[in-house]
């Protein structure tokens, strides 16, 4: 079976297609000078997206908003060289295409707008229900890596599998940083951070968030016994690093003598990098985002969703 990818996952889909031992093609994704999205099936591999009965695998972030586009775009071009369309073909087309089965299966190792998984105020959409509706249209099932929040994405009218890089994670941070603590720097990530504590069999606590703004966190105080130990803070995803930077000086005030973090989502939005750069001692990311910070590999995880989408379903 083809996994397929456009511009923003390719690496992934890389490692994806060699964890399941399968071809990986790259498709045309980019855009026009005014900034408008353009995908294509090249010729050359019209045949490969046409070969396999089973779906095909498109590995491709919905972030940034472009993202969106881009995904929407290519999971319309892979359906439709399924199933033979040539209509409006300038020129013409090639004759005879006939379909080839069930379009594709759509793997996305990070979702945008998760966060915005329920109203907060009055008025307000579920953006993350909202885009994931538009996809689950277009494809025949999806695989999520490290979800934000499962809750408004469970009920899309196709088959949908959360997976989750947390156990490549522990495996990366028991070779290289050795913690003996980890923290979950909110309620929301316990059952991650957790699940990384165990794998590593070390101690394990977490921190009570208050977000006041986009830019202001605040941690109610608690008594870690970090004295002395080296600790990573688990999170799903890392923006403005504001979260770690908080709990990291928590850590640090109670004896931690080194604090590390680590996520499946490395966005580091406005100057992340060098603000982190000055409260922990590492950040270590998977590669779900393209970044300086992305060391661990999403691609088993992503195999581990394909395999129990495709088993599922059979
Ligand atoms: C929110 O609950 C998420 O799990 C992360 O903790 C949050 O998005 C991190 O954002 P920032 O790095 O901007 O604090």
């Amino acid at each position: 079976m083809p996994i397929v990818s456009g511009s923003n996952s390719r690496p992934l889909a890389v490692d994806l297609a060699a964890e399941l031992g399968w071809r990986h093609v790259p498709l045309e994704a980019r855009r026009f000078p005014d900034l408008e999205g353009y995908v294509r099936i090249p010729s050359e591999h019209i045949e490969a997206v046409r070969s396999s009965v089973e779906p095909v695998v498109l590995v491709s972030t919905t972030y940034p908003d472009n993202g969106i586009i881009e995904t929407l775009l290519l999971l319309e071009a892979i359906s439709d060289v399924r199933e033979g369309k040539t209509d409006s073909l300038k020129g013409g087309g090639p004759e005879g295409l006939h379909p080839v089965g069930p379009g594709v299966i759509l793997a996305i190792p990070y979702f945008g707008y998760s966060r915005q998984d329920k109203r907060f105020q009055a008025g307000e959409v579920v953006s993350a229900k909202a885009i994931g509706k538009l996809l689950a249209v277009r494809c025949d099932g999806i695989v999520f890596l490290d979800i934000h929040s499962e809750s408004a994405l469970e009920d899309l009218g196709v088959p949908v599998v959360f997976t989750s890089c947390m156990p490549e994670i522990a495996h990366y941070l028991q070779e290289t940083v050795k913690p003996d603590f980890i923290l979950s720097p909110d309620k929301g990530a316990i059952e991650r951070a957790s699940q990384v504590a165990e794998a590593i069999g070390c101690r394990f606590s977490y921190l009570e968030k208050t977000r006041i703004d986009a830019h202001t966190i605040v941690h109610a105080a608690k008594d870690l016994d970090v004295d002395g130990a080296i600790v990573t803070i688990v999170d799903d995803m890392i923006a403005t690093g504001g979260t770690i930077c908080r709990a990291s000086e928590a850590l640090i005030s109670q004896g931690a003598v080194e604090v590390h973090a680590a996520c499946a989502h490395g966005l580091f939005t406005g100057g992340a990098i060098s603000r982190l750069d000055e409260f922990v001692n590492g950040v270590h990311a998977a590669n779900s985002l393209q970044n300086p910070r992305a060391v661990i590999s999403g691609g088993p995880a992503l195999a581990r969703g394909v395999r129990s989408l495709l088993d599922d379903s059979s």
